[in-house]
């Protein structure tokens, strides 16, 4: 055979050998995970379930914890949170050598945007619509923790999110279903590299699973009921994403689910993640969501939580105590089958092999490496540039950004203008604002030859006007005003649910303190949620949304100011303009009714006091520079069953400066056997374009691009006439076309 023919075979040899040898090597931790578990006592199974939570369990003050010091000695304690660092790992890990089976703990830690370089908060990163960029972010964070002792990283979470009320939508992706899935990709490759095991990545979890951003009245830890159509449709496929990509574990979720608390059900654990979705992986509860299946009305005391968690495929007790006082004797007494206890302890042990852990159980856990990931200048420099892609252009008239930096002056007020420690955004491992670049910082370094007039005008929860005067004094010397308001860091994240979620105390009245001068005033806005803030979108000259940017934001904030970056980010959640619009979406349906307007028609799908539309759309983000669209083509106007079809188009940067635009593909099913959302998100990619610069782009779409699930669950595309948009925002379509789907 001639040598060119010969490569392929080659290379089909080579790929077979390489999952060949993955295969082998499971095949080898197998056996070794049952000749363990034969020589495990009831006790110690279970003890591998137990995970405990470590602050501050070594040095001074941990006499206090003699007793869990114990139990890890002896075996009862198979995973730690909340310890980190390389001296405290290898402290702890060495009480567990002292077992009799001396199996290693696995060391888990909420690494959810940054170890040591706290990079934007998530909805933030999720804004730059830039999977390599959230990749590389999940990345660093891995490397960093990996040093220092940690395994495992209970992130990314997953939960999509549709009420801004909910704190928790500050650590998730926003709104949309195939935007999140890609992230929650991205995210799963950046933290665990393509293979668990390797020296500079972790393990992570999906999290949480399942549908807690559906919480009732987008108060936390509350309720979430709905069709099995809409958890398929919307709530579950970033999950099923995560798990495609590798996921090494899922974190169960603190609500109930249409009346069965998320950690007790077999639906969501066993028939769908390890049944139909075949998911290998381990599930580790919430904090402590076992031992709330009491509180739930659910189980009728801790024994019984505990015999329902595992029946249902709760793997590992987080800090709920059911498993470690209660599962030996549910076992004991019948109630609990040994084959579940046995499944549990199998996929924990699984992956502390995978980790390497047996082999060597300090390996993560090098001081070296540690001093040399937590001091890598090149993460800051990265964690800059993520921020940058991170911030959202949302208003800009009269070009009043970017900013001359032949400026005189510049007044910069308000009361996150010097604001360090809220930067960093909520879930960080430890605040290090020695780390954290101020704005007014950033703006220094971008403006050295510009005074800088700085006055906070008040504090985040600005309950007193008395700053007012000096903030307006500052205004009236400068000639151009800044005024950087927002949420405190604390006020999104868990348990961090607001019914109002306006600008703090009289934020908005310092705006229009400032606003008063007759200046234009520029915004730049920090929070963890989509914000109410209509008096300030009405007036300000311009606004640019900074989410919480992480520690190198006021760099990034200050690189887009002054037009060293030329903003990029799109908006990954609607922004209300009203909290009576909650929940929202681009995601509309068309109702029986029309939704606009037209000809007066009284009996509308409409509110009567407000547009239905969001103040700022999902997917919408301005530029610095201008984007045309042209030349749609679809390659068949009419496609079948197994037929790929080509959208293509033109995109141009048709202004003076380089950009990045990130082109948008939305679908509409027109008619189908459930009535299909007005629009639905199907593709996206952000790309760099030079002034004048054009280019031709394209989509596939095939039948998975217009399936949805039908009324029996089955993911199906229906025959029938789809149109196709593309655009720059969900508000922002610039090209329709139509395709039939003919079989
Ligand atoms: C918290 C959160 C979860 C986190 C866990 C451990 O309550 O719900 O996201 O990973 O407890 O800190």
């Amino acid at each position: 055979m001639k040598r060119s023919s010969l490569a392929p075979l080659v290379a089909a040899l080579f790929l077979a050998g390489g999952s060949g040898a993955a295969e082998a090597q499971d095949r080898a931790i197998e056996r070794k995970v049952e000749a363990l578990l034969k020589r495990m006592t009831l006790e110690e199974k279970v003890g591998q379930l137990h995970q405990l939570s470590g602050r501050q369990m070594t040095g001074p003050g941990s006499e206090k914890f003699a007793d869990k010091l114990a139990d890890i000695r002896a075996g009862r304690v198979g995973s730690m949170l909340n310890v980190k660092g390389v001296s405290e790992t290898r402290e702890i890990q060495a009480l567990a050598l002292q077992s009799r089976l001396k199996i290693p703990l696995l060391f888990g830690l909420d690494v959810i945007h940054g170890y040591k370089t706290v990079f934007p908060v998530p909805l933030g990163e999720a804004a730059s619509w830039d999977m390599e960029a959230i990749r590389q972010s999940a990345a660093i964070a891995a490397k960093e923790a990996a040093a220092s002792g940690i395994h495992w990283t209970f992130a990314p979470m997953v939960d999509i999110g549709r009420d801004p009320r909910w704190g928790r939508v500050m650590e998730g992706a926003g709104e949309d279903t195939y935007l999140g899935s890609q992230i929650a990709i991205a995210r799963v490759k950046g933290f665990q590299g393509e293979k668990l095991g390797a020296l500079d990545r972790v393990m992570a979890t999906a999290k949480h699973f399942a549908a807690y951003g559906a919480a009732i009245a987008g108060r936390d830890y509350n309720a979430a009921d709905m069709s099995e159509h809409q958890l398929h449709e919307v709530y579950l496929p970033p999950f099923k994403a995560a798990a495609d990509a590798g996921v090494a574990t899922f974190m169960n979720s603190f609500n109930t689910l249409n009346g069965v608390p998320a950690t007790a059900s077999a639906y969501l654990q066993r028939d769908l993640l390890k049944g139909k979705w075949n998911y290998k992986g381990f599930v580790v509860s919430d904090w402590a969501s076992i031992k709330e299946l009491v509180e739930h009305g659910h189980a009728a005391d801790l024994a019984q939580a505990a015999a329902q968690a595992i029946d249902a495929g709760s793997d590992m007790d987080m800090e709920g105590y059911a498993y470690t006082r209660h599962l030996a004797d549910q076992v004991r007494s019948g109630k609990v089958k040994q084959s579940r206890l046995d499944e549990s302890v199998r996929r924990v042990l699984v992956k502390k092999f995978e980790m390497g852990l047996f082999d060597d159980p300090y390996r993560y856990s090098d001081a070296a490496r540690e001093q040399a990931a937590l001091n890598d200048p090149e993460h800051a420099r990265i964690a800059r540039d993520v921020a940058r892609k991170t911030l959202v252009l949302l208003k800009n008239e009269q070009n009043a950004l970017p900013l001359s930096k032949g400026l005189k002056s510049l007044a910069v007020i308000g009361p996150l203008a010097e604001a360090k420690r809220d930067l960093e955004g909520g879930w960080i491992v430890q605040s290090d604002t020695s780390r954290v670049v101020s704005v007014v910082e950033g703006l220094r370094g971008a403006l050295p030859d510009t005074r800088l007039l700085v006055a906070q005008g008040c504090d985040v929860a600005c309950a007193s006007s008395a700053g007012f005067a000096d903030a307006v004094a500052a205004a009236k010397q400068a000639e151009a005003v800044l005024l950087v308001v927002g949420e405190s860091w604390d006020m999104s994240g868990e348990a961090k649910s607001r019914a109002d979620i306006g600008l703090p105390g009289q934020q908005a009245q310092l705006f229009d303190a400032l606003a008063a001068t007759g200046k234009p005033v520029i915004v730049v806005m920090m929070a963890g949620r989509p914000l109410v803030f209509n008096n300030v979108a009405d007036k300000a000259a311009a606004i640019l949304y900074a989410w919480f940017p992480g520690a190198q934001g006021g760099n990034a904030v200050a690189d887009v100011l002054v037009g060293d970056y030329n903003p990029s980010g799109k908006l990954p959640m609607s922004f209300p303009r009203s909290v009576g619009q909650i929940p929202i979406s681009y995601q509309q349906y068309r109702t029986g009714r029309p939704v606009v307007n037209e000809a007066n028609i009284v009996y509308r799908s409409a509110y009567i006091d407000s547009p239905n539309t969001p103040r700022y759309a999902f997917g919408h983000g301005l530029s610095y520079t201008s984007f045309a669209y042209g030349d749609l083509a679809i390659s068949k106007p009419s496609m079948k069953r197994g037929d790929k079809v080509t959208v293509s188009f033109t995109l141009a940067n048709t202004g003076a400066r380089a950009g990045e635009e990130v082109v948008q593909l939305y679908i509409r099913d027109k008619v189908a056997s459930l009535v299909r959302p007005v629009m639905e998100l199907k593709g996206f990619r952000k790309l760099k374009l030079e002034p004048g610069e054009r280019r031709t782009l394209s989509f596939q779409v095939d039948r998975d691009t217009l399936s949805f699930h039908n009324a029996k669950l089955q993911w199906v595309a229906e025959p029938g006439e789809f149109e196709i948009m593309v655009g720059s925002a969900s508000d922002a379509i610039r090209l329709r076309g139509a395709l039939t789907l003919s079989d």
